[in-house]
């Protein structure tokens, strides 16, 4: 990856070592798009990082792509702490992000203090959460305790039964207007960046300018400070194929056929040859 893409890098200087809020915050500065991806393990963190991408999410996502539950509403703090240390532990350069899981921070400030330290000790170093105005309290308490926050508008999945399920949000001026409050409520409250999920991208573009801090989009157009997916769905792992996601990879049919080979190989007895085979 070149320092001219690099968030953090004015063109022609090296690369930060470890990615700040600082270096997002230059990039949007400097208007160079950053990129987030989802990772909860080991071996997709490490080559997340060796690609450069400069923020990793360990989302509570992790509970759809990883774990088989139905809902993010399913994942558990355990699960994030659990995860947050796999990503944490795997990586020095990108910026780690740890969802606040569903349950965790609704119930006020002291409670999102809690969790969001543990977290933090579980290796992140920053904690996104859902939602608008209503958690600005949280959004606070976490920022005046050292700890970065990330917010989240639009789609919100951890409201996904009372947002009657997966929608693009802000489609009306007056859902728009309260888009762009919210967003500016949470960077009072003292948010460092904005995911925008499934949001208009006129709408993203404009709560984009409105703010000092980076948006970060996920179906939300180009105009945002950077973006964000799944990884198991940029790479044509999940078989999710929703408007917004690219595939940049397809290693499901290749997962399949290696799988499939091996399984040939192992009923014909090709494998394991003399060359995987102690004398
Ligand atoms: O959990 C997650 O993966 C997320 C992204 C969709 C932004 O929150």
């Amino acid at each position: 990856m070149s320092t001219e893409s690099t968030a953090g890098s004015t063109p022609g200087t090296a690369a930060p070592a470890t990615i700040r809020l600082r270096h997002l915050q230059q990039a949007k500065a400097q208007g160079r798009p950053f990129s987030m991806l989802t990772a909860y393990d080991q071996f997709a963190a490490k080559a997340f990082e060796a690609a450069g991408i400069e923020v990793l999410l360990v989302g509570d996502s992790v509970g759809t792509t990883v774990l088989g539950y139905d809902s993010t509403t399913s994942t558990t703090h355990q699960d994030m702490l659990t995860f947050t240390g796999a990503v944490a532990r795997s990586v020095t350069r990108p910026l780690v992000v740890a969802d606040l899981a569903f349950g965790t921070y609704e119930g006020g400030p002291a409670d999102a203090l809690r969790h969001g330290v543990e977290l933090v000790r579980a290796g992140a170093s920053a904690v996104k959460l859902e939602g608008g105005a209503e958690v600005a309290p949280q959004v606070r308490v976490l920022v005046q305790a050292g700890i970065p926050v990330f917010g989240h508008l639009g789609f919100t999945p951890q409201s996904v039964n009372s947002l009657s399920g997966h929608r693009v949000q802000g489609r009306d001026r007056a859902a728009a207007q309260k888009m762009q409050e919210d967003a500016l409520a949470l960077q009072a409250a003292g948010a460092a960046a904005i995911v925008l999920e499934l949001v208009p991208a006129a709408v993203a573009a404009s709560v984009t300018a409105a703010l000092a801090v980076p948006t970060i989009g996920i179906g939300a157009g180009p105009d945002c400070d950077g973006q964000v997916l799944v990884w198991q769905d940029m790479a044509g792992l999940s078989g999710f194929h929703g408007k917004f996601v690219k595939t940049f990879a397809d290693l499901r049919p290749q997962l399949e056929q290696a799988a499939q080979q091996y399984r040939d190989e192992v009923s014909e007895r090709t494998y394991p040859g003399p060359e995987h085979s102690f004398e």
